[in-house]
């Protein structure tokens, strides 16, 4: 019979959850330090194990996915009053029906017809600012993603709405800042403020959203876009999703849809204003390639640097930070035996950064993405977007939404940091900065 795996003793009823939530990436990266490539920790009574090497990250998400389902962390009340039984969370042949009736409006042929709309609500939102203006860029990324999301997946307009649901969704957000890893395991419906405000952030949210559903319902029209195909598929008996079920897709995406591509979009921005050769070779490919002009989806090809900064900003600060698993059943990881109910977790924030896949892993070098040493990387040395079945569905509408919106943005302006708020990194659902990303904006000359 295989081992268990090394690690933290912890304390004797906490474990190590102490140390996780006083500094989560620092304890991540030292328990891979201390103890190699498999860790076994414990929080409270939950046994979790880290995989930092991609062999073992392509079993936990590929080739022994079927013995895993997603981590415990995903089904606490907290959690599933927000997506309920969404994309993100289902499992089994529920999330299989529900992933094929969703796929198609994420073919990348769909993908593309959206790009226009991106492009436009992109230069909509920056016709307002002014040089020399200050701006929490972050703010406005999450702003503009959101608008983009409801748009294109739901043919909806939420720009009235969007400062109310941004505010909203922060709100929901902040209660999994503190004692995250409580959240995992304790019942999180005591009736704390906290939680309070929580709840009525969702149900704020909840009306939105059915807004949008009985919209959709009485217009009775087929837009051809995801909400359409989610409101016309029936089961073999005839039965179609009820609003409940559609509300919870929706804000499923609402969420995964919009703020990781903002906190990709953000962090770009941060790490242009703080590496000003990549910057100039990022405006000069603007300019060549755009010369001024809007950027569409067939430029993409043509957008190498620009694509080169989504990839390397995504490696240095991966929007989803983790991806965890439980396994079902008794199985092995990396020659060390894993019981059934163990959770597991591979980090990007540590593998992203492993001097073993990347050389100077913690510098911001766009270029090495057209390295040919990139082109042996092991396929779970950078995943931003998971892998196997339960890939991100969103990956190309991601990328594309991210190139897109660098270009159009870039053409226009360029960001300088304010010092006096120095951008620290805060790992909640996301890895988010804390205090936003504050600039004062630079028009750029002719533009
Ligand atoms: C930079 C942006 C994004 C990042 C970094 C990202 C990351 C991820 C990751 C890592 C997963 C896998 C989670 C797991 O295996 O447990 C995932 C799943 C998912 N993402 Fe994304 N995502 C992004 C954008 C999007 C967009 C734009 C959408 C939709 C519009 C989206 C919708 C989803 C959905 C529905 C799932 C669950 C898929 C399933 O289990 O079938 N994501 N995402």
């Amino acid at each position: 019979m295989n081992s268990l795996p090394p690690g933290p003793k912890g304390s004797l009823i906490m474990g190590v959850m102490r140390e996780f939530n006083r500094d989560t990436l620092g304890f991540i990266e030292r328990l891979h330090r201390e103890y190699g490539d498999v860790v076994r920790s414990r929080f409270l009574y939950v046994h979790a194990y880290f995989l930092y090497n991609p062999a073992d990250i392509e079993a936990l998400l590929t080739t022994n996915a079927k013995s895993f389902r997603k981590a415990q962390s995903l089904r606490s009340p907290f959690f599933r009053r927000l997506v309920g039984n969404g994309l993100v969370t289902s499992e089994g042949d529920f999330w299989r029906r529900q992933r094929r009736l969703a796929q198609p409006a994420f073919h990348r042929q769909r993908i593309s017809s959206y790009g226009d709309i991106m492009v436009q609500y992109a230069d909509r939102a920056i016709a307002k600012w002014r040089d020399g203006e200050h701006r929490d860029v972050a703010k406005d990324m999450t702003r503009l993603t959101l608008e983009i999301v409801v748009k294109t997946l739901f043919n909806s307009d939420v720009s009235n709405d969007a400062d109310h649901v941004g505010a909203t969704l922060s709100q929901i957000v902040k209660p999994f800042a503190s004692q995250a890893t409580l959240k995992w395991i304790a019942d999180n419906r005591l009736p704390t403020p906290g939680h309070y405000r929580y709840f009525n952030a969702v149900r704020e949210i909840d009306k939105i959203i059915y807004r949008i559903i009985a919209e959709r319902r009485a217009s009775g029209s087929d837009e051809g876009d995801l909400l359409s195909m989610l409101l016309q598929a029936q089961d073999e008996d005839g039965s179609q999703m009820s609003d409940a079920q559609l509300r919870d897709e929706v804000m499923t995406l609402f969420l995964a849809g919009h703020e990781t591509t903002a906190l990709a979009l953000s962090w770009s921005w941060y790490l242009l204003a703080t590496h000003p050769d990549a910057e100039t070779k990022f405006h000069a490919e603007l300019d060549e390639v755009l010369g001024g002009r809007a950027p569409q989806v067939s430029d993409l090809p043509k957008l190498k640097f620009t694509e080169m900064i989504a990839k390397e900003t995504m490696r240095l600060y991966p929007p989803a930070y983790a991806v965890g698993r439980e396994a079902i059943e008794d199985t092995e990881m990396g020659g060390y035996r894993v019981p059934r109910g163990t959770q597991l977790f591979a980090f990007q924030w540590v593998t992203h950064r492993d001097p073993r896949f990347f050389e100077r892993p913690d510098e911001f070098l766009p270029e090495r993405w057209a390295s040919e040493s990139i082109q042996t990387l092991p396929r779970y040395a950078y995943f931003p977007f998971g892998g196997g079945p339960r890939q991100c569905i969103g990956n190309y509408f991601a990328m594309m939404e991210v190139v897109l919106l660098l270009a159009t943005i870039g053409q226009r302006f360029s960001f300088s940091l304010l010092n006096e708020h120095p951008v620290e990194v805060l790992p909640v659902l996301s890895l988010r900065p804390k205090n936003g990303i504050k600039v004062k904006l630079l028009q750029r000359a002719g533009n």
